[in-house]
């Protein structure tokens, strides 16, 4: 494996790559790697020729008072973690390259940023589009790896791909969990053993609306009704339990194939979000 700070050593990179017929395959991340981000490189491994994996905490999608200085950065870990899981090719920009000073433009994907995470972190949709944009004309891959986990990134990146013409196919991996059922997350390292215990009841509370909905109800009111309630008993405190249609964000009338219930709750300082498929995609 290699790694690459530098813009024109990740284009020659690349492009030698390309010489030599192969395909590319791009996992996103801002490190602090777990499971999750590794089960998209292995996805990536086993789909493409060359597989790069980024790391760059994106200070555009924090906003002033969240966690960017706090974020968890651990460099010799991760990249040890990539080789394990069969990456070419490290690219770790750095912030003053990767924004230029008097960097002006935005990137706004409307319409599936209203509602969930886009309505509590209003920049940080936009953040987030900027940083996968910039990254997809950097490493102009074929296909790049998104964790469902992030259902709201996933709609974002879609929309943005189709809307853009980014010749990208966009390839999403299922959530990884621990075995309490805990989503694995690089912030879960800010949870306290007894926040833990709590925090394990967000993915209860959403797997026991999935069994719901697999007894028979359709009714998206009912569920987020008593999602909730099951957050609230649980002694968490819900930003929102919304049953959303995964590719608009929208909440749907009925119970559909990739209608999901998406959560985020609080559990002492920390945030976490989650989110469940109702019913598969057909
Ligand atoms: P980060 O939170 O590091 O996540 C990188 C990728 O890993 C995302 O696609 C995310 O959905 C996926 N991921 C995280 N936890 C996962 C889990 N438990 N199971 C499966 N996949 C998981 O998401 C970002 O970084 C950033 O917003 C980024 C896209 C890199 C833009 O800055």
């Amino acid at each position: 494996m290699e790694q690459v700070r530098e813009l024109h050593r990740l284009r020659d990179r690349i492009a030698a790559a390309r010489a030599r017929g192969l395909t590319v395959g791009f996992v996103p991340t801002m490190g602090a790697l777990h499971e999750g981000h590794l089960s998209l490189a292995r996805q990536a491994r086993s789909a493409c020729g060359l597989v790069v994996v980024s790391i760059f905490v994106n200070p555009k999608q924090f906003a002033p008072g969240e966690d960017f200085e706090r974020y968890p950065r651990s460099p010799e870990k991760d990249a040890a973690l990539c080789e394990g899981a069969g990456v070419d090719l490290l690219y770790t920009p750095e912030a003053a390259d990767f924004y230029p000073d008097g960097f002006a433009t935005s990137i706004l994907v409307q319409g599936v940023i209203e509602g969930g995470e886009g309505a509590v972190r209003p920049g940080h949709f936009p953040g987030v589009a900027m940083a996968v944009a910039k990254l997809f004309l950097r490493v102009l891959p074929d296909k790049a790896f998104f964790g469902r986990k992030d259902l709201q990134q996933v709609a974002v990146v879609r929309r943005m791909i189709r809307d853009l013409d980014f010749p990208v196919e966009l390839v999403v991996g299922e959530t990884v969990r621990d075995a309490d059922g805990l989503a694995l997350s690089s912030r879960n390292v800010y949870l306290s053993p007894e926040d833990r215990r709590l925090a394990a009841a967000l993915p209860r509370a959403l797997f026991a609306a999935r069994a719901r909905v697999e007894r028979g109800e359709r009714d998206p009111g009912s569920l987020e009704k008593t999602a909730r309630q099951d957050l609230v008993q649980a002694g968490l405190s819900v930003d929102y339990a919304d049953v959303v249609d995964s590719a608009t964000m929208r909440r749907p009338f009925r119970i559909e194939p990739g209608t999901a219930l998406a959560a985020a709750v609080r559990v002492g300082k920390t945030r976490l979000i989650d989110n469940v498929l109702l019913l598969e995609e057909r």
